[in-house]
């Protein structure tokens, strides 16, 4: 299942970086973007996810946001999360990035990931940038307004057309530019900034690894394909990592 060169990097590799994405939650029954049943293929990106889109309709927006949290709440994170959380302390260091705004990784254990496209769970005001977590009333499906200076609450993810975290997305470049075994997991790799960072990684001589049941831009460009699912692919390197490896 994995070839010999990728189980000598799980024992030996000194500096691992994982980007995943919507994928991997996916068997923890969040639906994804770009899967035939996937959200973008029920509501329209412009209207949901951008700044435009909000300010046309907020409470439809806001409402979507809402619904979405409610199924972020409820869900649990999955073996493959676990197994994540498991390996963080046998590489020096291992980053793990995500695409996602749900923290299952963060629930699973994970520490310091690095959320590209911020998260679900906390929100800010649009006009003066004021953080609102304290907002999130899920029965609540009008866009709350700020009390410093009466804007529109909105959800801390990131929108189309809106730039990622500065500081986030530096640590994500050097992390990817400076590791020795790279795995993108659960992503399409439709999106950039994020969709970037395997190439670098390969650019800069990493082995680079794909787990994902299904085809995508990268797997003719990987080093290697693991055409497993997240919970399957992800104890399985676990395994690996910890019958080889010692915590550093
Ligand atoms: P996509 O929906 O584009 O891709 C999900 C990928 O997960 C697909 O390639 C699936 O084949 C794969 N997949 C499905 N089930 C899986 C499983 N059990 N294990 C492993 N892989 C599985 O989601 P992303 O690539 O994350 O941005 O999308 C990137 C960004 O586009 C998102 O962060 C979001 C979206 O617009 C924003 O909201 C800013």
């Amino acid at each position: 299942m994995f070839s010999q060169e990728f189980i000598e990097k799980i024992k030996t590799a000194e500096r691992l970086t994982v980007l995943t994405g919507a994928g991997v939650s996916a068997e923890s029954g969040i639906a994804t973007f770009r899967d035939p049943d996937g959200l973008w293929a029920q509501f329209n990106p412009q209207e949901m996810a951008s700044v435009d889109g909000f300010m046309s309709n907020p409470d439809l927006v806001w409402s979507w946001y809402q619904y979405r949290r409610e199924t972020v709440f409820k869900a649990k994170p999955n073996a493959g999360h676990f197994a994540m959380a498991e390996i963080q302390d046998y590489f020096d260091p291992l980053t793990l990035i995500t695409q996602n705004v749900d923290q299952l990784h963060q629930r699973a254990g994970s520490e310091n990931v690095l959320e590209l496209h911020g998260n679900i769970i906390e929100n800010h005001c649009l006009d003066c940038g004021e953080s609102h977590d304290d907002e999130i009333d899920i029965q609540n499906k009008e866009v709350p307004v700020c009390n410093f200076c009466g804007g529109k609450i909105r959800p801390s993810v990131v929108w189309f057309g809106e730039m990622l975290p500065e500081d986030v997305l530096y640590q994500a470049g050097a992390a990817s530019e400076d590791c020795d075994l790279f795995l993108t997991i659960g992503t399409s790799g439709e999106v950039y900034p994020a969709a970037g960072l395997p190439m670098i990684a390969q650019d800069y001589g990493a082995y680079v690894v794909e787990i994902n049941p299904n085809e995508t831009v990268y797997s003719n460009r990987a080093d290697e394909k693991i055409m497993l699912p997240f919970s399957q692919a992800m104890p399985m390197i676990a395994e690996i990592v910890k019958k080889y490896r010692t915590k550093v």
